[in-house]
């Protein structure tokens, strides 16, 4: 057989080529195989040619690159659409006189499956991905994907699949129906041509619109099963609700008014203000990983070998994201006793997610093969990177910063996970500043997806982006912040912290400040927060010097989850309850305080966190903190759980507008903290009527 993708190339991203009697429709499409119009009007063409060619008995539909469609492009979102329409594209494909088959490779997904389905036979590599990711756009299928995949995978695939957005490998495609074979990895176009011969002559053509079976035999109690087991994972979201009811209508209606219906849905879920958030935020993620500033040609530095210092709950998850990603790790402690239970907790907590079914127990050996442990602090001395995780202290940090800059090896990058302090002040205490930068990781460190890369004065562009870089390789999401106290994330968190406690003394409970946070979408209140973290983070550690409501919990030891009291009483299985103890603590330090108690509102307490949130992100801009305000965005939602239908801060401070933001803090201010200030850059745009996400 000819090597097919030698095919001549044509302006159109779809080029044909026949080999035998079997017509080669070939996407090109970089980077994804977007479904941009050229590509669904090359599709559409590619069709009627083989339909207009009578030597033509077979069609397989492929594409160049990485991928299979990814995708309706979703750039072309949000303006006026061209036709063809997608939907018309599909059905095009299905009602093909001539056997259609989608050879898979890469992902397939949204559109891009759409398109496999509508083709009457479906051929993959084993390494291929099928998914329908709309409902993490805030969207559903809207080409025929809610009606077809039921009837091709299965009610309850189908569920999983538009609702959840995760897709399934062609292993488990082929398992379901929804691949009809599997085909040798670097040999799919070949095969696929076989396949397509050898089912040429097959009437009628097996068409998804038609079959019925699967969704005949459905159990009508499967849908609220399904939403019951995700109601936490759904809460707040349209979208998978939609993509739940646009199956269902695939079990009670014929496949054309579901289709009607489908597209309703679609449309309606487009012009809202959720998917606009979320396709926003798609974007906003993917461009987190530009580098401003950057020289060209500047290359990262290899990284082998990570050392980790500290092998507490901080340092072992640190040292996990590594090992997951076959990056072996040196990890350094004082004594025996801490190394040995910072080690058992990284094993323990492997062997949980191995006991979950998401990794092997081999997988498991593998990555503890990775690690290194070790007393002996010149071990570091072949790390390519280092990382401290010690206690948060700037004198305990410079005197480890100190130790490096003697032992480690040459343009080895020293990093520290600080969360708050100055790396600028680390970094001048050494005589390289230029390889130190900051990776803050949010914890638990292996599983939270934010990594914070602080760039300091100094810190060589080599250095920077290599951090950034290996961020993404151990799978995180990292973003450039710049020096200042708490950096973006925790220095936005400051300023609502600081209200909510006042707004206690005022008259608010912890429960009801908690209620407006989540009632908002986020996963937990401040107070909820803090009492997870611990109460007594950053506390002075004196029971007898309580000048606030936080010292006269952490004196009678109430530091939160921990201790089974915070804010909250907890019981054993750690269920939050109102505490009259912390009631009458509030009410004796307002008295003590003068401050006259009164019933707050709900708009208020959004006023007082949220809007004085959205001032801080804007004075974090205005100072050149993040590099631009969908980082902020970023950095809030991997970070803080901050509902991604709401886009993150800067996005819903924009579509709430910057005149109403500024009014409420106008509003608010007097009862504020003292030192309370408005950023410029918020007060600017508001009253120009701009934005600060476009
Ligand atoms: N449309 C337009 N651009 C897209 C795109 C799409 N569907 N998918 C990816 N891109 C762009 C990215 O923005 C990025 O651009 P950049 O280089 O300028 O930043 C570039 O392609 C590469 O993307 P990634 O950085 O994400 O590359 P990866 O290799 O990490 O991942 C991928 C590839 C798994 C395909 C991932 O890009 C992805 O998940 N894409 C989105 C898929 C999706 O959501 N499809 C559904 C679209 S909605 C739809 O189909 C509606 C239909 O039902 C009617």
């Amino acid at each position: 057989m000819t090597d097919v993708r030698d095919a001549p190339t044509t302006t159109s991203p779809i080029s044909t080529r026949k080999h035998g009697d079997v017509l080669i429709v070939l996407s090109n499409n970089p980077p994804v195989n977007a479904l941009s119009t050229a590509v669904r009007q090359g599709l559409v063409d590619a069709i009627e040619q083989a339909e207009a060619d009578d030597s033509v008995h077979a069609v397989v539909i492929t594409c160049e690159g990485n991928t299979f469609f990814a995708g309706a492009d979703i750039t072309e979102f949000g303006k006026p659409p061209q036709q063809p329409w997608l939907p018309a594209v599909v059905d095009r494909i299905e009602a093909c006189t001539k056997p259609v088959v989608a050879a898979i490779h890469g992902t397939a997904l949204g559109g891009g499956l759409e398109v496999a389905l509508s083709c009457h036979y479906r051929v993959a590599v084993p390494s291929a991905k099928m998914g329908t990711p709309e409902v993490k756009l805030g969207l559903l299928p809207g080409a025929g994907g809610t009606q077809r995949l039921p009837r091709v995978a299965g009610v309850r695939k189908a569920l999983e699949m538009c609702a959840t957005g995760n897709p399934i490998g062609a292993k488990e495609g082929f398992a379901c129906g929804l691949i009809d074979r599997l085909i040798e990895e670097d040999d799919l176009i070949p095969h696929a041509v076989g396949y397509a011969e050898e089912v040429r002559d097959v009437r009628p053509l097996p068409k998804s619109s038609e079959r019925e079976y699967k969704i005949n035999e459905c159990d009508p109690s499967v849908f609220d099963d399904f939403l019951k087991e995700n109601a936490r994972r759904f809460r707040g979201f349209e979208a998978p609700l939609k993509n739940v009811e646009a199956v269902k209508l695939a079990c009670s209606r014929p496949y054309a008014e579901g289709a009607i219906e489908e597209r309703k849905m679609f449309m309606e879920l487009m012009t809202g203000q959720q998917s606009a958030a979320q396709r926003y935020f798609f974007f906003a993620e993917r461009k987190a990983n530009k580098i401003e500033g950057l020289p060209e040609n500047t290359e990262p530095r290899p990284i082998h070998r990570v050392g980790v210092i500290g092998a507490g709950t901080m340092g072992g998850g640190i040292s996990m994201n590594f090992l997951s990603a076959g990056i072996p790790v040196t990890i350094v402690e004082m004594g025996q006793e801490a190394l040995d239970r910072g080690t058992g907790l990284m094993r323990k907590n492997y062997e949980a997610t191995a006991s979950k079914g998401r990794m092997t127990a081999e997988q498991v050996e593998k990555a503890m093969g990775y690690l290194q442990p070790t007393l002996d602090f010149a071990a570091l001395a072949d790390c390519d990177l280092i990382i401290e995780a010690v206690y948060e202290n700037m004198d305990v940090k410079k005197e480890v910063f100190g130790r490096l800059d003697k032992i480690a090896k040459p343009g080895a990058i020293l990093a520290s996970n600080t969360s708050y302090l100055n790396i600028n002040e680390i970094a001048a205490s050494i005589s390289r500043p230029a390889d130190v930068v900051g990776m803050h990781f949010f914890s638990p460190a292996n599983v939270m997806k934010l990594l914070e890369v602080v760039r300091g004065d100094k810190t060589a562009p080599d250095v920077l982006l290599t951090a950034m870089g290996l961020g993404k390789k151990i799978r995180k999401v990292p973003v450039v912040a710049g020096v200042c106290h708490g950096f973006i994330g925790n220095r936005m968190l400051m300023p609502r912290q600081i209200e909510a406690t006042k707004l206690l003394l005022e008259g608010a409970t912890p429960e009801q400040v908690d209620r407006v946070h989540v009632d908002f979408g986020m996963p937990m209140g401040p107070f909820q927060m803090a009492d997870l973290a611990g109460v007594d983070i950053g506390w002075h550690r004196d029971p007898n010097r309580v000048e606030n409501v936080r010292d006269a919990l952490c004196a009678i030891d109430r530091w939160g989850q921990k201790k089974g009291a915070g804010f909250y009483d907890y019981d054993e299985r750690r269920r939050p309850t109102p505490s009259p103890v912390v009631q009458q603590i509030i009410e004796d330090f307002a008295k003590k305080q003068g401050v006259e108690r009164r019933e707050i509102s709900d708009q208020e307490i959004v006023e007082r966190t949220l809007y004085t949130m959205i001032n801080e992100g804007a004075k974090i801009l205005e100072e050149g903190i993040a590099q631009r305000a969908s980082d902020i965005d970023v950095v809030w939602v991997y970070g803080y759980g901050w509902p991604v239908y709401r886009g993150g801060p800067m996005f819903w401070a924009d579509s709430e507008g910057l005149a109403k933001i500024v009014d409420g803090l106008n509003r608010q201010e007097a009862r504020m903290r003292s030192d309370f200030s408005f950023s410029k850059l918020l007060l600017n745009k508001a009253e120009n009527g701009e934005k600060f996400t476009s």
